[in-house]
């Protein structure tokens, strides 16, 4: 038993000759926010809808809440709510109406769930505007109340703050938070938009062209782009030794053979320095680094950035 809730294999999507999705292998773990990082056209909604059988896979799995989807879809998703473009709302009734018919249509759960779901989201509840009366933020929001409308223990989030205002973006990530860390909901939330992505998600993936380039927790990922000092010596397996053995290091990455980056920016570097020349290692530099996750996507997806 794995203990994520969607796991990828593999997962691969061809549209004619492209492969609009490469071998991907995604790990959203319970109670966490999953943060799909990518730009326009590397395939996020595309790995959504594969995740939710809206379109078919060409190749690879998908197991979610422990299993593989296939033949068990009936089951799994109830258990889901998903936002990928907008769902068709009735243009000429209220947004609570709308909902009222959402939750008819797949068995009317609990009874205050409609009331419960637009609280959530920040819309009254019984209000005479009708859907086509809405702001596009008032639509957004309405799709997530529509996707939370069954208390799912999953939820997928394909671009929900697309087209929104900064105050209703910032909304949208609280509520969103809130839906994670007070009632343990699992999130995968896509995006194109970094700090977006960095203010809310706990864990991150990174796709372009297809291929998921990096998955780490944020957390990692700004610890590892962060302060750091890089450490250009002549023989890097004797200096790590002499680090650990003689400083205690343990906080500490091996690029190349001649390259290191040192975590723990407070190391006494004269110190450093010394010890390994007595080791014979010579220190060809020793720079104290400040890389922003900005520069880091740049670097990754080879070209001027993703936000
Ligand atoms: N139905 C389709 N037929 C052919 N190609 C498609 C189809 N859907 C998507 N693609 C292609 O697959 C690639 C990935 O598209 P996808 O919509 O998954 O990207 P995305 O990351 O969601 O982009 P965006 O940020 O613009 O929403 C793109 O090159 C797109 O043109
Ligand atoms: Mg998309």
């Amino acid at each position: 038993m794995t203990n994520y809730i969607i796991e990828t294999k593999q997962l691969t999507k061809l549209f004619g000759n492209q492969k609009a999705v490469n071998n991907v292998n995604l790990h959203v773990k319970k109670g966490r926010i999953y943060g799909l990082l990518g730009r326009n056209g590397a395939g996020k909604t595309t790995i959504m809808k594969m995740i939710l059988g809206l379109t078919s896979i060409t190749s690879g799995e998908v197991d979610v809440f422990g299993k593989n989807i296939k033949g068990r879809e009936k089951q799994v998703y109830p258990r889901i709510g998903a936002i990928i473009e907008t769902p068709g709302f009735y243009p000429n009734l209220t947004g609570t109406e709308n909902l009222e018919i959402f939750a008819k249509l797949r068995g009317t759960p609990a009874p205050n769930a409609v009331k419960n779901a637009l609280e959530v989201v920040g819309l009254p509840y019984k209000d005479k505007k009708l859907f086509s009366e809405y702001s596009l933020g008032m639509k957004q929001r309405l799709g997530i109340a529509n996707a939370i409308l069954h208390d799912p223990e999953l939820l997928i989030l394909d671009e929900p703050t697309n087209g929104l205002d900064p105050i209703g973006i910032a909304e949208v990530r609280d509520f969103i938070k809130n839906l994670s860390v007070e009632r343990g909901k699992t999130v995968l939330i896509s995006s194109h938009i970094l700090s977006e992505i960095s203010l809310l998600a706990d864990d991150i993936g990174i796709i372009d062209h297809g291929v998921l380039l990096e998955e780490s927790s944020m957390e990692e990922l700004r610890r590892k782009n962060g302060n750091y000092i890089l450490l250009h010596v002549s023989d890097v397996s004797k200096a790590t030794l002499i680090l650990e053995r003689q400083f205690g290091l343990k906080d500490y990455s091996v690029h190349d053979d001649h390259m290191l980056r040192i975590y723990d920016t407070s190391l006494d570097m004269a110190s450093v320095n010394k010890a390994l020349m007595l080791d014979e290692v010579s220190v060809i530099s020793s720079q104290l680094c400040n890389d922003t996750l900005e520069d880091y996507f740049r670097k990754i997806t080879g070209g001027d950035g993703i936000a």
